[in-house]
């Protein structure tokens, strides 16, 4: 069965994620590195989808840019009058625009500004003036676009982690038992960021760089087109290196975060079990398995690194084969009369301006390779669609019976775990289910909330399959108490509410049916108390009764209770199975049952092995009819026998 489908949305997914469409395990959605587009089809995706509600900022961004760009590009030109009057070069200013070139831009600014070329000290002061004014125009500009250019960062950030969030927890629980949550987490965490950050570095560095590499090849192409095509052969030369780079990198920073989700996910566990191993004194265990995992992140981002940093010395070597290149080209140029001496000057300081740029934005086109691999592992998430529909159906109040009819369930790996169960639970009834460990009780519990759909068969409610129901109605007639209940570390009250609107009445009401009132009432701050990490400040029984009185509050119809067989001490025992008769007390009840007063008062009882049903009846019926029944009740007996002595 198929729980989670790998399907490809193909209005939405990059065309290049191949994702086989019955595959349910999270194996990577393969993004085939072909072509250059193909390595980064990912990052695309994700910033097509997440940055739509930004284009208005984006675009300011990127004109705001152009402008800083042109700025910055067009400063160091300020000083061409200088170079002229120091050279004494006086060729005459262009009459327009279009007639500008590097020979005349001196004498062009100058008689624009109406500056007369022999009052030399009246030209460099303008010149100065001219400089610094251009520059603090520049900077205030850059520091609008970087203040506008993080809130667009920071807010995609925070749309991406919640909509990753809110996909993680609209997937069913199969996608839990595949994945490792220290990786999930990861992902939410390094992955996003990652992805991310490199908007900031794209938005003002790529579109800058560009922006400037434009303008001064423009100039160039002005005062030379020959010499200007020298210019292309370095972009190409960058953009070739950039390529061959890119998915090299890409796989690289794949391997970083999948190890280091992996190292999350050692460390989440090493903290989890840390009662359990120091109880143990297992701390080499518990040491080596993390050093070994952060043995992984190292070597895969050491070879990152290296991989990453390749890049500085190849194009420090190719820059300075442009800059000596175009010093050759130019002097050519002057030699041949084509360049005047200033011109000649003015294009080796704007040939070295532009090689900046280039090399610059060719940089920031291999971090988004760099970037691919960690939205790859976002889309690993994002293309997970869930394949069990709700229906819309609105549940109506329950009136006569749950049925299961002929349901098998198997999770992905094909083993059957409940097979052809059929059993009805009437209005009213208290049903335990018993049998031994393994048998498929709190499976078949998983079914009854849809946790699960089953394989064959259906489930249904009022003669109607709960498939078809809107999930959240139909299970808000349900109280849970799940084997291993979980607490959040908040206050009591948050904790027994769980989001569900607080009414004082109620909530006394339900702590009294948990038998938890007298404890609550003993602890610092009454029911405002915070509980800790999962409830740490609270001893075994009082968490069970706090997840009884969660599934008591606000009268539920049915009560579906899967008794946790931790060993409590006798008197614990006692307050829980008092909690656990008050709470089924006259509502329709599934009990998955160890405790003799459960099982011995219940209408029905089903006692299930190896997931079948092996018999249903009274207590007398079972222990008439059925052995694996009559052995479970002597174990119970003697059990209960000990426990009370
Ligand atoms: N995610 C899973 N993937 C594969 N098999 C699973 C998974 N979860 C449970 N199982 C298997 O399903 C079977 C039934 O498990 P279930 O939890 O329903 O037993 P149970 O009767 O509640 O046992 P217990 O009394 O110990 O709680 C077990 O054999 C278990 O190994
Ligand atoms: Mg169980």
């Amino acid at each position: 069965m198929v729980h989670v489908s790998l399907g490809l949305d193909t209005n939405e997914l990059p065309k290049n994620i191949n994702i086989a469409p019955n595959e349910w395990t999270l194996s990577k959605p393969d993004v085939k590195p072909s072509g250059f587009l193909a390595d980064i089809a990912g990052v695309g995706y994700l910033y097509r989808r997440f940055l739509r509600r930004y284009i208005p900022a984006i675009i300011s961004l990127v004109l705001l840019n152009a402008v800083t760009g042109l700025l910055v590009a067009a400063v160091p030109l300020s000083v061409a009058p200088a170079a002229s009057v120091v050279l004494n070069e006086h060729p005459d200013p262009a009459s327009s625009l279009a007639g500008i070139t590097l020979d005349n831009l001196g004498p062009s600014i100058m008689s624009w500004l109406r500056l007369d070329p022999h009052n030399v000290f009246a030209v460099m002061l303008t010149v100065a003036v001219l400089y610094v004014s251009l520059t603090v125009l520049a900077a205030t500009l850059k520091t609008v676009a970087f203040i506008l250019s993080v809130r667009v960062s920071c807010g995609t950030l925070h749309d991406m982690i919640t909509a990753l969030h809110r996909h993680v927890v609209s997937l069913p629980l199969s996608f839990f038992n595949a994945k490792r949550e220290g990786d999930v987490i990861s992902r939410f965490t390094s992955d996003t960021t990652a992805t991310v950050n490199l908007l900031d570095g794209l938005i003002r560095g790529l579109f800058q760089a560009l922006i400037q590499a434009f303008f001064l090849f423009f100039v160039l192409f002005r005062t030379d087109p020959l010499l200007s095509l020298a210019t292309i052969t370095i972009g190409g030369m960058h953009f070739l290196i950039t390529r061959s780079m890119g998915g090299w990198v890409r796989r690289r920073t794949k391997a970083v975060y999948d190890f280091y989700g992996r190292m999350t996910a050692a460390l989440q566990e090493s903290l989890q079990n840390i009662r359990i191993t120091k109880c143990l004194a297992a701390e080499q265990f518990d040491y080596a398995r993390l050093d070994s995992e952060a043995g992984k992140v190292r070597d895969s981002l050491y070879s990152f690194r290296i991989a990453r940093y390749a890049e500085e010395p190849v194009r420090l070597v190719a820059d300075a084969l442009s800059v000596c290149a175009m010093l050759f080209l130019a002097y050519y140029a002057m030699t041949s009369g084509r360049l005047t001496r200033s011109g000649f000057g003015m294009f080796v300081f704007l040939a070295a301006r532009v090689v900046g740029p280039i090399s610059d934005a060719s940089k920031h086109l291999l971090s988004v390779f760099a970037v691919a691999g960690s939205s790859e592992r976002l889309l690993e998430i994002f293309s997970l669609r869930t394949s069990m529909p709700e229906g819309v159906k609105h549940a109506p109040q329950f009136r006569s019976d749950i049925r299961f009819e002929d349901v098998s369930f198997s999770h992905e790996n094909g083993t059957m775990i409940l097979n052809s169960i059929n059993l009805q639970i009437r209005r009213g009834e208290m049903v335990a289910i018993v049998g031994p460990s393994g048998g498929g009780k709190s499976t078949l519990c998983d079914l009854l909330l849809r946790l699960h759909d089953p394989v064959r068969g259906r489930v249904s409610f009022d003669g109607e399959d709960i498939r078809n129901f809107n999930k959240a109605t139909y299970l808000r007639h349900f109280g849970v108490v799940p084997q291993e209940s979980l607490l959040l570390n908040a206050s009591v009250i948050d904790n027994v509410l769980y989001g569900r609107t607080a009414d004082q009445e109620s909530f006394e009401e339900a702590i009294r049916v948990a038998n938890a009132t007298a404890f609550i009432d003993a602890m610092p701050e009454r029911e405002n108390t915070m509980i800790g990490d999962r409830g740490v400040r609270l001893s075994g029984g009082q968490r069970q009764r706090l997840a009884i009185a969660r599934a008591v509050y606000g009268h539920p119809e049915i009560l579906v209770l899967d008794e946790a067989t931790s060993a409590l001490d006798a008197e614990s025992e006692l307050v829980v199975q008092r909690a656990i008769d008050n709470a089924i007390r006259s509502i329709t009840a599934v009990v998955v049952a160890h405790r003799l007063s459960t099982i011995i008062q219940s209408d029905k009882i089903v006692v299930m092995d190896n997931g079948r049903i092996d018999g249903i009846g009274t207590h007398q019926e079972l222990l008439a009819t059925n052995t694996i029944y009559k052995r479970l009740y002597s174990l119970h007996i003697r059990e209960s026998s000990n426990s009370h002595a």
